[in-house]
């Protein structure tokens, strides 16, 4: 086994639920606080029935929860989740395992499984039949193909008596496990990203304006997914109903021109450019400062002209920095994702359809194809964005990052920090 980092200052938050491996849990978080990490713990009303509170109280330190009204706290599973950096559930059961994959929020565990926004390492335990029904089977690759890491448990003895597949894995595997996580989760540490968002929005008068259905989701989960990897982020954001994500600083814009404005602003500090936003590409000629009055109506404030490609002229201007761009289609995909990315001189571009029930415009969740410069297009399935954002810094830190000409990713240098 390849020599594992400590954990030092990583917070995790373990949550135990309600299977007789409920007490190597026990020896888990010695061996997590041993490495440096500072664990809360999380149970269900079932894990408490097997291991005591008061046992993981006395070993993490901290007060643990079991039931989603315990305490003064409101929303304890949104705060919770917030501060981890990881979430280990161990062991998992099979109910547990199945609510999670289904987004059923009963308790407090599948509550904040489903509020989690950081990696979560799953750690199965239960009888071999349980583990194989087909059911279960469908959870967990449900699960793994939104990135939750679920691992495999051991054959061996089983509690029932029976010998077969369902054992809590071995504890340095499941160390390994977390430790592999929360090395993914730096690895943009020392890139500075660059990300528009959502739509612009160009006035036809006082009050009315030409824009687009973009959401900014995307945007927005890149640039969090980014800050979360370890990288400095800027979020130039057209206007959205979102939250600015935490640790981004975000700058709101609302026309073309000042997108293009803070961006070049912005491009030499970057390293690496996202351009998401779905760019407005016309714009009324002669905007009125004042409400135009109905019967003073006579269409031409309606007459359009084009406003910058903001991409392409980055582009243009370019030194060091890794262009990653969006193609918003309707029709052949694949071609029209090409041309753009020859024509904006582009090393990755992400295509989406914006048409029809698929849509990527607006909706929480989109499928996408990846083409790199260099290398095949990659179709990807339908994901939250969230976990797409993941995946897309994925494929541009293997695709683009370790290129000869790019930025080296400085993970190396974090690791040796938290050292
Ligand atoms: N883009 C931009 N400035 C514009 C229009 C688009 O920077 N005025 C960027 C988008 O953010 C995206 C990429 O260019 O990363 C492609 O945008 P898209 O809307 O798919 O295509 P267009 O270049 O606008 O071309 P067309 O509308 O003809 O498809």
């Amino acid at each position: 086994m390849s020599e594992r980092r400590s954990l030092r200052g990583a917070r995790i938050l373990l949550c135990v639920t309600g299977s007789i491996a409920a007490y190597k849990a026990v020896s888990l978080l010695r061996a997590l606080t041993r490495d440096g990490a500072e664990v809360s713990v999380v149970m269900t009303p079932s894990a408490t029935r097997f291991v005591t509170p008061l046992t993981f109280e006395t070993l993490s330190g901290r007060p643990v929860r079991h039931g989603l009204f315990d305490g003064a706290e409101t929303m304890p599973h949104l705060r919770a989740t917030d501060e981890a950096d990881l979430v280990l559930v161990a062991p998992a059961t099979a109910n547990c395992l199945a609510k999670c994959a289904l987004g059923v929020a009963d308790d407090l565990v599948s509550t904040l499984l489903l509020a989690a926004r950081c990696p979560i390492v799953m750690t199965p335990a239960m009888d071999g039949d349980m583990w194989e029904h087909p059911a279960l089977v469908s959870h967990v690759r449900a699960m793994r193909e939104r990135g939750v890491v679920v691992l495999e448990p051991e054959d061996g003895p089983l509690a029932s008596g029976l010998i077969g597949k369902g054992r809590f894995p071995a504890e340095p595997t499941v160390m390994e496990a977390v430790a592999a996580c929360l090395d993914r989760r730096r690895d943009w540490a020392g890139q500075r990203v660059l990300v528009s968002a959502g739509p612009t929005r160009e006035p036809i008068d006082a009050v009315r304006f030409v824009t687009n259905a973009s959401s900014g989701k995307m945007g927005y989960a890149v640039a969090d997914a980014a800050a979360r990897r370890g990288a400095d982020v800027v979020l130039v954001s057209g206007p959205t109903a979102l939250a600015p994500p935490t640790g981004v600083t975000t700058v709101d814009v609302l026309t073309a021109d000042e997108m293009a404005r803070e961006m070049e602003a912005r491009f030499a500090w970057a390293t690496v450019l996202v351009m998401t936003a779905a760019v407005g590409d016309f714009r009324p000629r002669r905007p009125s400062s004042v409400k135009i009055k109905k019967h003073d109506w006579d269409g031409a404030p309606l007459a359009l002209e084009r406003t910058p490609d903001i991409l392409a002229s980055l582009s243009r201007k370019r030194t060091h920095q890794i262009l990653v761009g969006f193609a918003a289609e309707s029709d052949n995909l694949l071609d029209n994702g090409r041309k753009k990315l020859r024509q904006k001189d582009l090393d990755f571009i992400v295509i989406n359809r914006v048409t029809g029930a698929d849509s990527a415009l607006g909706g929480d969740t989109s499928d996408a194809i990846f083409l790199p410069r260099h290398g095949q297009a990659m179709p990807v399935e339908r994901l939250p964005k969230r976990l797409l954002a993941d995946r897309l810094l994925d494929t541009v830190r293997d695709q683009c990052l370790t290129h000869p000409s790019a930025p080296a990713l400085e993970s190396n240098r974090e690791i040796r920090r938290i050292h």
